[in-house]
């Protein structure tokens, strides 16, 4: 079964590839994803200044997902920008997530970034764990500012990774919002920000910053973001390039994602509770799903998803 993609212009021997902060921070990881079948290399999210991120406990996983406040840990955007020809190395696309504690920090790290030449650029609108600091992607004036700022400085294709809407309204003024901004494909969904998993046990939270609360991931969060895949998908009449982030656990999750506009998905939890191989057992999982329905490729199934 062929399960390359494009994106962007850019080829993906793999449509599975890490999310953005799962296994991807430190050099070791994400060598270690260059020589997995994962699509792509994804950093993590970098900031301006290296971050050892918040206090532990900062991710618990439970039966049907997970909960992060990790605080963006980061090497910092100099040392990512050293690591970008390394990666380049594995012969698939290296993408750069950028972020930032203040508005002024996204071009700054844009800049060395794309003089690095990564393939593509990821511009992280969603962290919900930075105390103090609301998420980028719920202000859309915020939002075009940004891009608009970045767009000018980035030469390679560029996207964005938005969190998770949950009104028409809202899919409404961020798609109008990101068509004017130059975008070349969304990343869809970041976790679900400021859920709060407590232990019956011992009475507490199961992770340490902020309160407890913190992002979800995995199977619990799927249903919002096909939501949002089929959301934007329809926005922008299938011509914007989406990888599909939420709940990816099994290669259906993936088909699910894929016929709701989908063109490649990334794995967050499952990477992070079952390591490297799951992208081997993803590829298996969904070649036999799309083979048993009768599609070929994933350009025969994406969008397809039929209303009743
Ligand atoms: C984190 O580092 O807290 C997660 C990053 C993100 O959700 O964008």
């Amino acid at each position: 079964m062929e399960l390359s993609v494009d994106i962007a212009g850019v080829k993906f021997p793999g449509l599975f590839m890490n999310a953005s902060g799962a296994r991807c921070v430190t050099r070791e990881e994400l060598l270690a994803l260059g020589a997995s079948r994962s699509g792509a290399i994804v950093t993590k999210s970098m900031t301006v200044d290296r971050r050892e991120g918040n206090p532990s406990p900062r991710y618990y996983g439970f039966p049907g997902g997970s909960i992060n406040s990790m605080g963006l840990p980061n090497l910092g955007y100099k040392a990512y920008a050293d690591l970008i020809p390394e990666l380049k190395r594995f012969g698939k696309p290296v993408v750069a997530s950028v972020a930032g504690l203040c508005e002024d920090d996204f071009p700054t790290i844009a800049e060395l970034i794309n003089a690095a030449n990564p393939d593509l650029i990821e511009v992280n609108l969603s962290c919900p764990n930075i105390p103090g600091k609301p998420q980028i992607g719920y202000d859309p004036d915020a939002s075009e500012r940004l891009m608009k700022r970045v767009r000018k400085i980035v030469t390679v294709p560029m996207g964005v990774k938005l969190p998770p809407y949950f009104d028409p309204a809202h899919h409404k003024i961020m798609g109008d919002v990101i068509g004017r901004c130059g975008v070349d494909f969304l990343n869809l969904i970041n976790s679900v920000g400021n859920g709060l998993v407590v232990n019956p046990e011992t009475e507490t939270a199961v992770i340490k910053p902020k309160g407890g609360f913190g992002g979800l991931g995995g199977s619990i969060i799927k249903p919002v973001a096909l939501a949002n895949v089929r959301a934007f998908w329809r926005h922008f009449t299938g011509r914007m390039p989406i990888i599909g982030t939420g709940g990816v656990m099994s290669g259906t999750d993936a088909f699910e994602h894929l016929l709701c506009g989908a063109s490649a998905v990334q794995v967050g939890t499952a990477l992070v509770e079952e390591g490297l191989d799951v992208f081997t057992r993803l590829e298996s999982e969904l070649a036999i799903c799309m083979r048993q329905k009768g599609y070929r490729t994933v350009a025969d199934c994406r969008g397809r998803l039929k209303e009743l």
